[in-house]
């Protein structure tokens, strides 16, 4: 990725450590396991998404400082209780030990809850003005839980050993990563105000992007490997997941994903160059192999 990808990153990570309470904060070991997770490697897609927005509209990137960090606060949540024993029972993330393995479950699970409710403190504490610090605070909170999220993770784990129709399954990866990835892009666009044509392009951009981002995870379950992804490959197979790749097939997984990205693109043409930087990121999430 270019060089301002690199830029938005080391943004990304400042406004997380800066809005994480210091690893010596008592008690330790939580603290410890918050920032193992926060800090052990992701790629930080969600707060490059809504940086990414913030430049369509000429946004300060200053300004989105809480959503990048909350964003990336509730995916990195998400990923921990998403590798418990009691869900997809993962041992590696990031290429390092899962939480709850280079701590204990209940540590994990803490830590979890407690980067949920620090994301909610870190939008309400947010320098803005009212309105856009009401509307980040409830696209996070409708896209986290039992309708976004939570919700997704829940049909995720009900489809384990029997086949979801292709509704369903879009509806599942829809809630348990679309619902994020749109967020960010929403969350991106609220200082701005954008008129509702324009919320309507977006909508239709993250709809896309956001499907097509768990279409690859799925298709890289297969295809990719452990070490370049960080994460076990073959650990959707082996919990009888209902996937893209086991509905449609690889090369149906990968039509599904070129058509995904087609319509990311058209979503897109309206703003011109200005999208280049959404552009460059929608490439980067059907084209990664980690
Ligand atoms: C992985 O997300 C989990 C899914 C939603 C498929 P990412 O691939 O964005 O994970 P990190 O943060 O870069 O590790
Ligand atoms: C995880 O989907 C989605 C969320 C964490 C919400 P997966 O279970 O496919 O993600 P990985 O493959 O473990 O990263
Ligand atoms: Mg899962
Ligand atoms: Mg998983
Ligand atoms: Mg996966």
């Amino acid at each position: 990725m270019s060089s301002q990808f690199e830029i938005w990153h080391s943004w990304a990570d400042e406004a997380i450590l800066q809005a994480t309470p210091p690893v010596t904060t008592q008690p330790e070991r939580l603290h410890q396991a918050i920032h193992y997770v926060l800090f052990n490697g992701g790629k930080r897609i969600r707060p490059m998404l809504l940086y990414g927005t913030g430049a369509l509209f000429e946004t300060p990137a200053e300004i989105l400082t809480a959503p990048a960090a909350a964003i990336e606060m509730i995916h990195a949540y998400s990923l921990v209780h998403d590798d418990l024993p009691a869900m997809d029972d993962d041992d590696l993330r990031r290429g390092h030990p899962t939480c709850h393995k280079a701590f204990d479950e209940a540590s994990a699970i803490l830590a979890g809850d407690a980067l949920q409710t620090l994301a909610f403190q870190v939008l309400a504490q947010a320098s803005v003005d009212s309105e856009t610090r009401l509307q980040w605070i409830q696209l996070l909170a409708e896209s986290s839980g039992s309708s976004g999220m939570v919700g997704g993770q829940m049909i995720d784990l009900e489809a384990e050993q029997h086949q979801l129709s292709a509704e369903a399954l879009r509806t599942m990866h829809q809630k348990k990563t679309g619902a994020l990835i749109r967020a960010s892009i929403l969350m991106g666009a609220s200082p701005a105000q954008p008129d509702s044509t324009t919320r309507e392009r977006l909508t239709q951009f993250s709809q896309a992007i956001g499907l097509a981002f768990q279409v690859q995870d799925d298709i890289l379950d297969i295809e990719g490997s452990s070490q370049v992804m960080g994460k076990p490959q073959g650990s959707d197979q082996q919990q009888g997941k209902s996937t893209f790749v086991t509905l449609f097939g690889i090369e149906g997984a990968k039509r599904e994903l070129r058509q995904l990205y087609q319509q990311a693109l058209d979503a897109l043409v309206p703003f011109g160059q200005r999208a280049d930087p959404l552009l460059e990121i929608a490439n980067f999430i059907i084209q990664r192999n980690h």
